[in-house]
Protein backbone atom coordinates (compact mmCIF):
# COMPACT_ATOMS: atom_id res chain seq x y z
CA UNK A 1 0.00 0.00 0.00
CA UNK A 2 1.56 3.38 -0.65
CA UNK A 3 0.04 7.05 -0.78
CA UNK A 4 0.94 9.43 -3.06
CA UNK A 5 0.39 13.40 -3.76
CA UNK A 6 -1.24 14.07 -7.30
CA UNK A 7 0.08 17.58 -7.93
CA UNK A 8 3.21 19.27 -10.09
CA UNK A 9 3.09 21.59 -7.51
CA UNK A 10 6.87 21.90 -5.74
CA UNK A 11 5.52 23.69 -2.25
CA UNK A 12 3.26 20.73 -2.04
CA UNK A 13 5.42 18.37 -2.66
CA UNK A 14 7.92 20.12 -0.18
CA UNK A 15 5.03 20.10 2.38
CA UNK A 16 3.82 16.58 1.73
CA UNK A 17 7.14 15.21 1.96
CA UNK A 18 7.73 16.09 5.25
CA UNK A 19 4.59 14.60 6.50
CA UNK A 20 7.03 11.60 6.55
CA UNK A 21 4.44 8.92 5.08
CA UNK A 22 3.79 9.83 1.75
CA UNK A 23 5.72 7.38 -1.15
CA UNK A 24 6.00 10.09 -3.73
CA UNK A 25 4.63 12.25 -6.42
CA UNK A 26 2.29 11.70 -9.22
CA UNK A 27 1.96 14.41 -11.79
CA UNK A 28 0.07 14.92 -15.71
CA UNK A 29 0.72 17.10 -18.55
CA UNK A 30 -2.13 19.01 -17.11
CA UNK A 31 -0.76 19.12 -13.88
CA UNK A 32 2.15 20.04 -14.75
CA UNK A 33 0.87 23.34 -16.75
CA UNK A 34 -0.76 24.33 -13.90
CA UNK A 35 2.51 24.48 -11.82
CA UNK A 36 3.76 27.62 -13.11
CA UNK A 37 7.23 25.98 -13.51
CA UNK A 38 8.70 24.15 -16.59
CA UNK A 39 8.32 20.33 -16.41
CA UNK A 40 12.52 20.36 -16.08
CA UNK A 41 12.73 22.33 -12.95
CA UNK A 42 9.98 20.63 -11.29
CA UNK A 43 10.96 17.02 -11.96
CA UNK A 44 14.86 18.18 -10.47
CA UNK A 45 12.84 19.67 -7.46
CA UNK A 46 10.89 16.48 -7.44
CA UNK A 47 14.43 14.61 -7.38
CA UNK A 48 15.70 17.13 -4.45
CA UNK A 49 13.13 15.58 -2.65
CA UNK A 50 14.14 12.09 -2.82
CA UNK A 51 10.63 10.24 -2.70
CA UNK A 52 10.52 6.74 -3.23
CA UNK A 53 8.84 7.22 -6.49
CA UNK A 54 8.15 10.45 -9.04
CA UNK A 55 5.93 9.57 -12.13
CA UNK A 56 6.23 11.52 -14.86
CA UNK A 57 3.91 11.23 -18.10
CA UNK A 58 5.91 11.41 -21.77
CA UNK A 59 3.81 13.73 -23.83
CA UNK A 60 5.73 12.64 -26.97
CA UNK A 61 3.30 10.00 -29.49
CA UNK A 62 6.13 8.70 -32.00
CA UNK A 63 8.36 6.52 -30.22
CA UNK A 64 11.35 7.85 -31.08
CA UNK A 65 10.70 10.60 -29.59
CA UNK A 66 9.67 8.77 -26.33
CA UNK A 67 12.47 7.57 -26.08
CA UNK A 68 14.24 10.68 -26.13
CA UNK A 69 11.87 12.00 -23.90
CA UNK A 70 12.11 9.19 -21.68
CA UNK A 71 15.91 9.33 -21.53
CA UNK A 72 16.37 13.49 -20.76
CA UNK A 73 13.62 12.73 -17.99
CA UNK A 74 15.88 9.85 -16.36
CA UNK A 75 18.82 12.46 -16.22
CA UNK A 76 17.11 15.20 -14.25
CA UNK A 77 15.16 12.31 -12.13
CA UNK A 78 17.95 8.95 -11.32
CA UNK A 79 16.12 7.10 -9.24
CA UNK A 80 12.19 6.03 -8.72
CA UNK A 81 11.11 7.45 -11.52
CA UNK A 82 7.93 5.90 -12.97
CA UNK A 83 6.77 6.81 -16.47
CA UNK A 84 3.32 7.38 -17.44
CA UNK A 85 2.48 6.08 -20.93
CA UNK A 86 -0.65 6.75 -22.46
CA UNK A 87 -2.79 3.56 -23.44
CA UNK A 88 -1.91 4.70 -27.54
CA UNK A 89 -0.41 1.56 -29.83
CA UNK A 90 2.44 3.79 -29.45
CA UNK A 91 2.34 3.68 -25.60
CA UNK A 92 1.98 -0.18 -25.51
CA UNK A 93 4.39 -0.25 -27.91
CA UNK A 94 7.16 1.88 -25.86
CA UNK A 95 5.86 -0.09 -22.38
CA UNK A 96 6.74 -4.00 -24.35
CA UNK A 97 10.06 -2.51 -25.97
CA UNK A 98 11.35 -0.54 -23.14
CA UNK A 99 9.34 -1.04 -19.99
CA UNK A 100 12.48 -3.17 -18.61
CA UNK A 101 14.64 -0.04 -18.51
CA UNK A 102 11.61 2.57 -17.79
CA UNK A 103 9.53 1.24 -15.42
CA UNK A 104 5.87 2.04 -17.23
CA UNK A 105 2.13 2.98 -15.36
CA UNK A 106 -0.14 2.76 -18.38
CA UNK A 107 -2.35 6.16 -17.58
CA UNK A 108 -5.98 7.14 -17.66
CA UNK A 109 -7.45 3.28 -17.76
CA UNK A 110 -11.14 2.83 -17.95
CA UNK A 111 -11.90 -0.31 -19.36
CA UNK A 112 -9.96 -4.09 -18.18
CA UNK A 113 -9.36 -5.05 -21.67
CA UNK A 114 -6.25 -1.85 -21.52
CA UNK A 115 -5.36 -3.68 -18.22
CA UNK A 116 -4.95 -6.81 -19.65
CA UNK A 117 -2.97 -5.67 -22.49
CA UNK A 118 -0.77 -3.52 -19.84
CA UNK A 119 -0.30 -6.56 -17.65
CA UNK A 120 0.84 -8.45 -20.91
CA UNK A 121 3.33 -5.70 -22.16
CA UNK A 122 4.70 -5.73 -18.70
CA UNK A 123 3.67 -2.46 -17.31
CA UNK A 124 4.76 -2.16 -13.50
CA UNK A 125 1.30 -0.16 -13.33
CA UNK A 126 -1.89 1.06 -14.43
CA UNK A 127 -3.81 4.30 -13.30
CA UNK A 128 -7.31 4.22 -12.95
CA UNK A 129 -9.29 7.51 -13.15
CA UNK A 130 -12.02 6.46 -10.42
CA UNK A 131 -13.59 9.90 -10.36
CA UNK A 132 -13.76 10.57 -14.02
CA UNK A 133 -15.10 6.89 -14.73
CA UNK A 134 -17.86 7.26 -11.97
CA UNK A 135 -19.01 10.41 -13.65
CA UNK A 136 -18.69 9.27 -17.10
CA UNK A 137 -19.44 5.14 -16.99
CA UNK A 138 -21.59 4.88 -14.03
CA UNK A 139 -19.61 3.47 -11.19
CA UNK A 140 -15.56 4.06 -11.31
CA UNK A 141 -15.19 1.51 -8.15
CA UNK A 142 -16.47 -1.24 -9.80
CA UNK A 143 -13.70 -0.80 -12.52
CA UNK A 144 -11.51 -1.11 -9.66
CA UNK A 145 -12.76 -4.21 -8.54
CA UNK A 146 -12.72 -5.50 -12.38
CA UNK A 147 -9.62 -4.14 -12.74
CA UNK A 148 -8.14 -5.65 -9.51
CA UNK A 149 -9.37 -8.83 -10.89
CA UNK A 150 -7.87 -8.85 -14.42
CA UNK A 151 -4.35 -7.87 -12.54
CA UNK A 152 -4.54 -10.71 -10.01
CA UNK A 153 -1.34 -12.47 -9.60
CA UNK A 154 0.14 -10.55 -11.75
CA UNK A 155 3.77 -8.11 -11.75
CA UNK A 156 0.88 -4.77 -12.88
CA UNK A 157 -0.30 -3.04 -9.18
CA UNK A 158 -3.34 -0.63 -9.57
CA UNK A 159 -3.32 3.02 -8.96
CA UNK A 160 -6.26 5.01 -8.03
CA UNK A 161 -6.12 8.38 -9.35
CA UNK A 162 -8.72 10.97 -10.23
CA UNK A 163 -10.06 10.78 -6.70
CA UNK A 164 -12.09 13.27 -4.74
CA UNK A 165 -13.02 12.26 -1.87
CA UNK A 166 -11.83 10.78 1.07
CA UNK A 167 -14.41 7.83 1.16
CA UNK A 168 -13.17 7.41 -2.80
CA UNK A 169 -9.85 6.91 -1.57
CA UNK A 170 -10.85 4.45 1.15
CA UNK A 171 -13.25 2.46 -0.95
CA UNK A 172 -11.05 2.30 -4.23
CA UNK A 173 -8.59 0.87 -1.58
CA UNK A 174 -11.31 -1.69 -0.42
CA UNK A 175 -12.09 -2.59 -4.18
CA UNK A 176 -8.48 -3.61 -4.80
CA UNK A 177 -6.13 -0.51 -5.70
CA UNK A 178 -2.90 -0.96 -3.69
CA UNK A 179 -1.65 2.58 -4.62
CA UNK A 180 -3.48 5.74 -4.15
CA UNK A 181 -2.37 9.20 -5.12
CA UNK A 182 -4.77 12.18 -4.29
CA UNK A 183 -4.11 16.08 -4.48
CA UNK A 184 -2.74 18.08 -1.26
CA UNK A 185 -6.05 19.19 0.35
CA UNK A 186 -7.12 15.43 0.61
CA UNK A 187 -4.14 13.80 0.96
CA UNK A 188 -4.09 16.01 4.47
CA UNK A 189 -8.29 15.03 4.98
CA UNK A 190 -7.12 11.42 4.87
CA UNK A 191 -5.55 11.49 8.15
CA UNK A 192 -7.99 13.74 10.13
CA UNK A 193 -11.71 13.67 11.61
CA UNK A 194 -13.36 16.17 13.53
CA UNK A 195 -14.14 13.59 16.01
CA UNK A 196 -10.80 12.72 16.57
CA UNK A 197 -9.90 16.72 16.78
CA UNK A 198 -12.88 16.77 19.18
CA UNK A 199 -11.49 13.50 21.23
CA UNK A 200 -7.79 14.63 21.22
CA UNK A 201 -8.85 18.23 22.84
CA UNK A 202 -10.71 16.46 25.28
CA UNK A 203 -7.28 14.67 26.50
CA UNK A 204 -5.76 17.69 26.36
CA UNK A 205 -8.02 19.20 28.79
CA UNK A 206 -8.71 16.78 31.04
CA UNK A 207 -5.92 14.12 31.24
CA UNK A 208 -2.31 13.94 32.12
CA UNK A 209 0.97 11.93 31.00
CA UNK A 210 4.82 11.91 31.80
CA UNK A 211 6.19 15.36 32.95
CA UNK A 212 8.80 16.42 30.46
CA UNK A 213 10.70 18.92 32.86
CA UNK A 214 11.54 17.48 36.29
C1 LIG B 1 -3.06 11.09 -11.57
O1 LIG B 1 -2.21 10.30 -11.80
C2 LIG B 1 -4.04 11.60 -12.54
O2 LIG B 1 -3.38 12.23 -13.58
C3 LIG B 1 -5.04 12.50 -11.90
O3 LIG B 1 -5.47 11.97 -10.67
C4 LIG B 1 -6.19 12.84 -12.80
O4 LIG B 1 -7.20 13.42 -12.04
P1 LIG B 1 -8.31 14.40 -12.64
O5 LIG B 1 -9.47 13.57 -13.04
O6 LIG B 1 -8.62 15.29 -11.47
O7 LIG B 1 -7.69 15.13 -13.79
Amino acid sequence: MAIYLDSAKLDEARRAKDLGWVHGVTTNPSLMAKAGDEPEVVLKGLAELEFHQVYYQLVSQDLEDMVIEARKAREIVKSGLIFKIAPTENGFRFVAKHGNEYPCCITAVFDPAQALIARVAGARYIAVYVNRATKQLGDGLVLVGELAKVLAGSQTGILAASLKSTKEAVDASLAGAKHITVPFDLLVSLSTHPLSVQTVEQFNAEGVGIHLKS
